[in-house]
């Protein structure tokens, strides 16, 4: 079994889950390949944060502030960084020239410019291995959606809806963080937020959107401050892009229409894809997360909408009976497989098994830009493919 000592900077909520996935290895019988946490960066110190780390980890050997001392520790061979947008150009780009292996957390950069400085480290650096987090990919039917891709089930591709749809900022009194705030967040707002896992899939199916219309709304506008005061909340809230793409299997063009919205309301942590083609269609959302929804069509024949129960048909073999419902925590356990198999492996089991790529993350930078243009101009912008 190969162990690759990681470092993590940025003990947020993301980086406690990496803590989770490593401390569950043991699920996957099947993996090589381990990670072994030795190190924690963090920009402040405070208890309780930290002392979880130093209580749920026992093989860590070094505590920071400083993502420096991290990234100078012999010991740490790869790091998976979980911070604000607005450090992802600069902890990327010297984790890369510290030579260490790195999983990156969505947009990759704060916008377009830190992207593109990013993927030019990523070329610096062809030893490192660089994936972006992107888990919902790993839940068992969006794995059989993605193999059904691979074998062209859905014949022309009529349309493509995908979203991702959160509902707890319909509350006027929840206090601003850093996500609601421009110059950490970015100015694509939402989009940047939670765009990135709505590309994934489509993406990787190689629609990519020719271009784009984008309709963005900041609907809370100002934000407790946490310190008794209101705070602007300047961040786009909610957007829908209504983009042209062409299937590279049939070469036909279809609308494809992506949703991120952080004022759904009703809606808790959706994420979601439609797929309508000539021969076969699907609909899965995680409010059914166990369920996908698929139409068969032969010519002629019937119409009919069939649920498929998914149970744990997971890609990296879990000891997790195949009947038992799959999680969140579950798939970010299948995307760290995922990430490590490929490290170790250089190949993953199929072409929806692998995390999101700094290609595509600079597939995404270009669609947000565009559609930021998009709202300015008040037109349809089209996305340079260059
Ligand atoms: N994959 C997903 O589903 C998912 C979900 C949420 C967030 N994210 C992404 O993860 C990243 C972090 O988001 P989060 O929700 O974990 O945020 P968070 O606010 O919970 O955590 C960020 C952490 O970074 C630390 N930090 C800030 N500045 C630092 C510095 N200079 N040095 C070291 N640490 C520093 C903060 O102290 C905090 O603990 C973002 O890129 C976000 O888009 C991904």
């Amino acid at each position: 079994m190969r162990t690759v000592r990681f470092g993590i900077i940025g003990g947020g909520m993301m980086g406690r889950e990496f803590v989770s996935a490593a401390a569950r290895w043991l699920h996957l019988p099947e993996m090589t390949i381990r990670p072994e946490i030795v190190a924690v960066c963090n920009r402040t110190l405070d208890a309780p944060k930290i002392d979880w780390f130093r209580k749920n980890i026992p093989t860590l050997t070094q505590v920071t502030s400083d993502y420096r001392e991290l990234l100078s520790n012999p010991q740490v061979e790869a790091v998976y960084i979980a911070v604000p947008h607005n450090l992802h150009e600069e902890f990327y780009t010297a984790a890369l020239d510290a030579g260490k292996h790195l999983m990156g957390e969505k947009p990759f950069g704060i916008d377009l410019a830190a992207n593109e400085s990013i993927l030019a480290a990523v070329r610096k650096h062809p030893d490192c291995f660089v994936r972006c987090a992107s888990q919902f990919v790993f839940f068992p039917a969006v794995q059989r959606i993605g193999r059904m891709i691979e074998a062209g089930a859905f014949g022309q591709i009529i349309e493509v809806n995908a979203g991702f749809l959160h509902g707890s900022d319909l509350n006027p009194r929840k206090p601003i963080n850093w996500k609601r705030i421009v110059k950490d967040n970015g100015e694509y707002g939402v989009m940047g937020d939670l765009g990135p896992h709505v590309c994934t899939v489509p993406f990787r199916a190689g629609w990519i959107p020719r271009n784009v219309r984008a309709v963005l709304s900041n609907i809370v506008r100002e934000r407790p401050d946490g310190k008794g005061g209101m705070a602007p909340c300047e961040t786009w809230d909610n957007a829908t892009l209504l983009c042209e793409a062409q299937d590279p299997a049939s070469g036909s063009a279809f609308p494809f229409t992506l949703r991120t919205e952080r004022i759904a309301p009703g809606q808790k942590n959706n994420w979601y894809i439609e797929i309508y083609g000539t021969r076969a269609s699907v609909r899965y959302s995680l409010n059914e997360a166990n369920t996908l929804e698929l139409l068969e069509y032969t010519p002629g024949g019937a119409q009919s909408w069939q649920k498929v129960g998914m149970g744990h048909e997971v890609t990296y073999q879990s000891i997790t009976s195949e009947i038992f419902q799959c999680g969140v925590c579950d798939v970010i356990l299948q995307m760290w497989a995922a990430f490590l198999y490929e490290l170790e492996r250089g190949e993953t089991p199929g072409r929806f098994a692998g995390c999101a790529t700094p290609e595509e993350s600079a597939l995404w930078h270009k669609l947000f830009t565009a559609a930021l243009e998009s709202q300015a101009s008040g037109a349809t912008e089209s996305i340079s493919d260059s």
